[in-house]
């Protein structure tokens, strides 16, 4: 693979571990890969892309990091952790929602944030992340500072290289572990997550497959999203097109919208706390988890594949949603 200037901010490699009690629950092999056990900041999915972006910040000589997200984003708070343990200034472009109480607007991921000495930068439910950030950016360079700008979810064909990677972590795992069939369930936001393990399975020459659980979108959306991330970043690394197949996204678990719960994503965040001590977070993981339990039960995972679970972090964001789990 070509070299891409990359930095180690993550605790890597993160574990595979079996998770045999939901898996005896539901009828499946089930596997969990700790991608929220990354370290830095209370961890999480972001840190494999920073590591690929704030690479490429630093060899640019960037002295600011802008990046993008919803109020509670974890790839925000993150982007924070990582610049606070570079020593670079971070400034967070996030969008309040129309309606938010005051757990959602002051703790979570934004108490992290500002403990992580982010300057916030909190704009209306209707303006525009993308115009907000740009603006910053020129105001920074007008002052003579070297802004670096991440897209939201950091996803791009840069930070889709730490998904490239963990496709590799991945395919060692399963050899480790015995398991020659797999099924893998990933959370679907921005993208880079499932496209950098779709172009890293492509790159690498494993059929294994690949099954996002959208958080928001649509299935025709998402999968066609996650196609161009995918290709773009098998581009960047000089490999063969792959083929849209290989993007397979499922929509059904949105529920009625980006962080708004779902009654299968309580039921997914108390049986995975309850019978693992496995705790997941309502916007993210814990719908991917209640797509990954609904996908068993209806039967529709292949019955000989084991089903791994990439835990993509967000817990601390749980503590912006203290009425989410009544009893
Ligand atoms: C906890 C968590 N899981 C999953 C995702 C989705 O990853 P992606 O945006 O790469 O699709 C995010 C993105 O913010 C996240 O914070």
């Amino acid at each position: 693979m070509q070299a891409f200037p990359r930095l180690a901010l993550a605790r890597l490699p993160t574990p595979l571990e079996a998770l045999p009690r939901l898996g005896a629950n539901l009828g499946v092999a089930l596997f969990v890969k700790r991608d929220d056990d990354t370290g830095l900041g209370m961890g999480g999915n972001k840190l494999r892309k920073l590591e690929f972006l704030l690479g490429e910040a630093q060899a640019q000589g960037a002295d600011v990091v802008l990046t993008v997200g919803a109020l509670q984003s974890n790839h925000a708070r993150q982007t924070a952790a990582a610049c606070a343990r570079l020593g670079l200034a971070c400034e967070l472009i996030l969008r309040r929602p129309r309606q938010a109480d005051d757990s959602y607007l002051r703790n979570g991921n934004v108490l992290l944030d500002r403990l992580l000495g982010a300057r916030l930068i909190i704009i209306d439910a209707s303006e525009s992340r993308e115009a907000a950030m740009a603006e910053r950016a020129a105001q920074l360079q007008a002052e003579g500072r070297r802004p670096y700008c991440i897209p939201v979810g950091g996803s791009c064909p840069v930070g889709n290289l730490g998904y490239v990677h963990c496709a590799r972590e991945l395919l060692a795992d399963c050899r480790q572990a015995g398991i020659d069939e797999a099924v893998v369930i990933v959370p679907t936001g921005s993208g880079g997550t499932q496209a950098g393990l779709v172009a890293g399975l492509h790159v690498l020459g494993s059929s294994m497959s690949v099954i996002g659980i959208a958080v928001e979108g649509t299935r025709a959306e998402q999968e066609a999203a996650v196609f161009a991330q995918a290709q773009a970043t098998a581009q960047l690394l000089g490999a063969p097109p792959l083929s849209r197949e290989r993007v397979v996204v499922r929509d059904e678990f949105v529920g009625p919208g980006y962080a708004k719960p779902t009654e299968a994503m309580r039921e997914a965040l108390a049986l995975a706390a309850r019978s693992e001590a496995l705790v997941l977070d309502p916007v993210y993981t814990g719908k991917a988890m209640a797509g990954l339990i609904g996908l068993v039960r209806a039967g529709e995972l292949p019955s000989a594949a084991a089903a791994i679970f990439v835990h993509t972090g967000g817990a601390p964001g749980l503590f912006a949603f203290p009425g989410v789990i009544s009893v």
